[in-house]
């Protein structure tokens, strides 16, 4: 084998950094520039075509193909390696092992069949390009309940208008499920009169499903594909906090708190 350059950093490492590297960077491009997670899905695939093209610009030179290969090569036949030999040789099958023995696990779950109306919410979720807590949510305007009733009429007032002019196709002008748009759509939009719905939530948890619609369902919700819409594309923050107060007020139910009432 021809002499091969002293490099500061080894090619073999040097090609796990870059590939390292650019994975950090797509889950930062998604997180800091489109405000979005990345879904794992899409990650894999571009990762995939990523390892792809690095390793063909690693090995495009019978050079760089042997300074790569070079340390791989020295671990399997150089004698002074004996002890790091047995070392990885034990511990890359257990470690196979155990990831095809995890993922077996995973696959003795039967499907997920059932829909959950209300699926376990993630811990924080993003919309209008920030990220929320949904563990600290809290809707800024309930505290007038007490404070200022007469304030908090007129905000109820207004969260009726967003209703009428956005929600009552679907949800009904009674807020009962039966708008005229509900007969046509599978899962039925919600019925908000009864007890099973809006009285068993917080208003953070509503919050995320108004903004987020039926594409920020998690995993689970499937497999029906929910019609409602992405809220957060058409109101406003305080619009959804707003038409909230109108939903409770309505139906004359108080959403669930943290606090022990
Ligand atoms: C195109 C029809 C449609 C419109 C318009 C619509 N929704 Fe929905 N909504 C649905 C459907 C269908 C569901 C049930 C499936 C699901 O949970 O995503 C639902 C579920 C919900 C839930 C979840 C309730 C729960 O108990 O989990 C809330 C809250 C909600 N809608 C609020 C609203 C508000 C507020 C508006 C108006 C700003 C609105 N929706 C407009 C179709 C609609």
């Amino acid at each position: 084998m021809s002499a091969t350059p002293k490099r500061m950093i080894p090619r073999l490492l040097q090609m796990a950094l870059v590939i390292v590297g650019v994975y950090f960077g797509f889950i930062l491009f998604f997180d800091v520039l489109l405000g979005q997670l990345i879904p794992k899905s899409l990650l894999t695939m571009y990762m995939v075509f990523v390892v792809a093209g690095v390793v063909m610009v690693f090995t495009f030179t019978e050079q760089g193909a042997q300074e790569l290969a070079g340390p791989i090569k020295a671990l399997v036949e150089d004698p002074s390696k004996k002890m790091m030999r047995n070392v990885v040789f034990v511990i890359v099958p257990l470690l196979a092992g155990y990831y095809t023995y995890s993922s077996m696990l995973l696959s003795f779950e039967a499907p997920v069949e059932l829909r959950t109306i209300h699926p376990a919410p993630p811990n924080k979720f993003k919309a209008y390009g920030k990220s929320y807590n949904l563990t600290t949510l809290e809707n800024p305007y309930r505290k007038f309940e007490k404070e200022d009733p007469a304030k908090f009429k007129e905000l109820v007032k207004e969260g009726g208008d967003v209703y009428i002019r956005n929600c009552q196709y679907c949800h009904g002008d009674k807020l009962d499920g039966k708008g005229p748009y509900a007969s046509g759509l599978n899962p039925t939009p919600l019925n908000f009169q009864d007890v099973g719905t809006i009285a068993q939530l917080q208003e953070s948890f509503l919050f995320w499903r108004i903004a987020t619609g039926g594409p920020g369902l998690p995993a689970e919700a499937a497999p029906w594909i929910s019609s409602m819409p992405v809220w957060q594309d058409f109101l406003t923050e305080d619009e959804i906090w707003k038409v909230i107060l109108f939903l409770y007020n309505y139906t004359g139910r108080q959403p669930r708190s943290w606090a022990h009432e």
